[in-house]
């Protein structure tokens, strides 16, 4: 527990994303499933977590990974049920620890009952709750692209109308405008913050709303294929979403200590758009902003990244921060493949447990596991089935949990639904929780310092001249001061540091906390991450 008796966990805490199909296996069918999250609890205690971002459960086609929800009050039998959700928040919260889950409500899937209904004929009660339109001058309404590739307009020929859909054509989007939409959706909420869930992570909340008049977006190259080469000016990103916002958040603030996470990514419109979204603190707790996801592993463009994204939060906002998800190559494996990859794995985990804001990991990221390269033949994202090989889809991110070098990285008693990284033998919990300098066991050390330190939890941040290659920051709280300086660099570098403060090493990666600090130009180690305290 803090030393500070404020502790808000989804503010000052460590919040973990679980996708629960890679997790543990309990029942020998090759997919992780609840029971196997709730038989891995203890672990997840022990590395010091406060809360689980648990991805979509619900049940579903899985055209798009349970992005693509056929009833929103289910399990899907590939986890478990019911039954096995209650015992995860029963048993997690015995814990302390707090589960969020994936609210995936800008679309469903197009084999939930409401399209079903909604498809059925024109005049059907359900056809407003997606948004349906007529041909126009013999072409689809708009010009606007999915993001799954195409065009978001999908024709139907009973009723003779499109219908829209932002992702696939299989996740037909819901009309925030009708009022009957949102109070479904709200009681689905509670429904959930009933059972005890502490919160959403919310899906592409900034694609529910779409421009009323249709307008075309213009053409933008530089947009890049993924967005269609379009600006989505109209398409996503609309005014509106405020009031939408406040009445989620009014659901979530009807209970004690929930929150909200808002998945908010637009390239074109950066960080402000993320930041928006938390308003004054008064609309989505927090809200992701992904900037780092893109960014080259330079010091000096993390430097600009972080200031970029702290700059446009409002003075009550919070940041959250993310090196790796489900939808994005690893951090590892952007940043650190090939040579000294767990050195710069140890630099990533100092960075995300020591910056200002809510750190989220992401499964394995505590082990320093890398992609698992994916064969076209063990495809199971519909992205990399799509566009293999020009895309490969998002199963490389997604491959099972590394947890010892037995059969199957004793993951499951048989073959997993995707491959196993190779490299498991060497990469994995049990070899790692032996050994006191892997990267595990540096995630836990962090993890308990920041529980320790309310200068880390919650103090203020400001970076501090440096190399280019080095990025160092002092984190501050009352009259406790924490320097941070992590060297991106293979090569030793010099970092100035206050010579009129004594220095304590907290942490770090080549140091103990018996090493002198040679106050007047610190030769940094490469990639060597370190954290200091000023010494009172
Ligand atoms: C964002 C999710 O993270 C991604 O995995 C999914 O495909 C889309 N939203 C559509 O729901």
């Amino acid at each position: 527990m803090s030393a500070e008796t404020d502790f808000i966990w989804w503010k000052h805490g460590v919040l973990c994303e679980i996708w629960p199909r890679s997790y543990y296996d309990s029942n020998g069918d090759g997919s992780g499933d609840i029971q196997g999250i709730i038989q891995k609890l203890d672990y997840l205690a022990e590395l010091g977590i406060d809360g689980i971002w648990l991805g979509p459960v619900n049940k579903s086609p899985m055209v798009d990974s349970g992005y693509d929800v056929a009833d929103y009050r289910s399990i899907d039998p590939l986890y478990g049920t019911m039954a096995d959700f209650e015992q995860l928040l029963a048993e997690a919260h015995k814990r302390n620890i707090h589960i969020i889950m994936d609210m995936v409500v800008n679309h469903t899937s197009d084999q939930h009952a409401w399209f079903k209904e909604s498809r059925l004929s024109r005049d059907n009660p359900k056809r407003d709750w997606y948004i349906w339109h007529d041909r126009k001058r013999g072409r689809p309404p708009s010009n606007w692209k999915a993001a799954m590739g195409g065009g978001v307009w999908q024709w139907d020929n009973a009723t003779k109308q499109y219908y829209l859909h932002s992702f696939f054509k299989e996740q037909p989007d819901l009309n925030w405008r009708n009022p009957a939409v949102r109070q479904e959706i709200y009681a689905t909420m509670r429904f959930w913050l009933d059972k005890g869930v502490d919160g959403f992570r919310c899906d592409v909340l900034n694609y529910f709303l779409k421009d009323d008049q249709l307008r075309d977006n213009p053409t933008s190259l530089s947009a890049g294929i993924f967005n269609g080469f379009q600006k989505h000016l109209y398409s996503r990103s609309q005014p509106g979403m405020e009031e939408i916002l406040r009445q989620m958040r009014a659901v979530l603030d009807g209970y004690k200590d929930r929150m909200m996470v808002g998945e908010v990514f637009v390239a074109q419109d950066g960080p402000a758009m993320a930041a928006a979204f938390m308003g004054d603190g008064d609309l989505c707790h927090l809200s992701f902003e992904f900037s780092l996801l893109f960014t080259k592993w330079d010091a000096a463009r993390f430097k600009e990244m972080i200031n970029g994204w702290f700059a446009v939060l409002s003075a009550k906002g919070w940041p959250c921060n993310v090196l790796s998800n489900h939808d994005q190559p690893r951090a590892v494996t952007r940043w650190a493949a090939g040579a000294d990859t767990q050195k710069r794995a140890k630099v990533m985990a100092a960075l995300l447990l020591t910056l200002r804001g809510t750190p989220f990991l992401y499964y394995g990221e505590e082990i320093g596991m890398p992609d698992s390269p994916i064969k076209r033949g063990d495809v199971m994202d519909t992205v990399g089935k799509m566009y293999w090989p020009i895309v490969k889809g998002r199963d490389a991110e997604r491959s099972p949990m590394q947890w010892n070098a037995g059969p199957q990285a004793g993951f499951s008693s048989v073959k997993p639904w995707l491959p196993l990284n190779a490299d498991y033998s060497e990469i994995n919990v049990a070899a790692q929780e032996k050994d006191p300098l892997s990267v595990l066991n540096f995630y836990r050390r962090l993890i308990a310092l920041r529980r320790e330190k309310p200068a880390l939890q919650r103090g203020g941040y400001e970076q501090v001249p440096s190399d280019k290659n080095i990025l160092a920051y002092r984190r501050t709280y009352h009259n406790e001061e924490i320097l941070v300086i992590l060297n991106f660099a293979g090569e030793r570098k010099v970092q100035a540091i206050d010579s009129s403060k004594r220095w304590k090493v907290l942490l770090g990666t080549q140091r103990s906390s018996e090493s002198a600090i040679d106050k007047d130009g610190l030769a940094v180690y490469p990639y060597e991450a370190l954290i200091l305290e000023e010494d009172k």
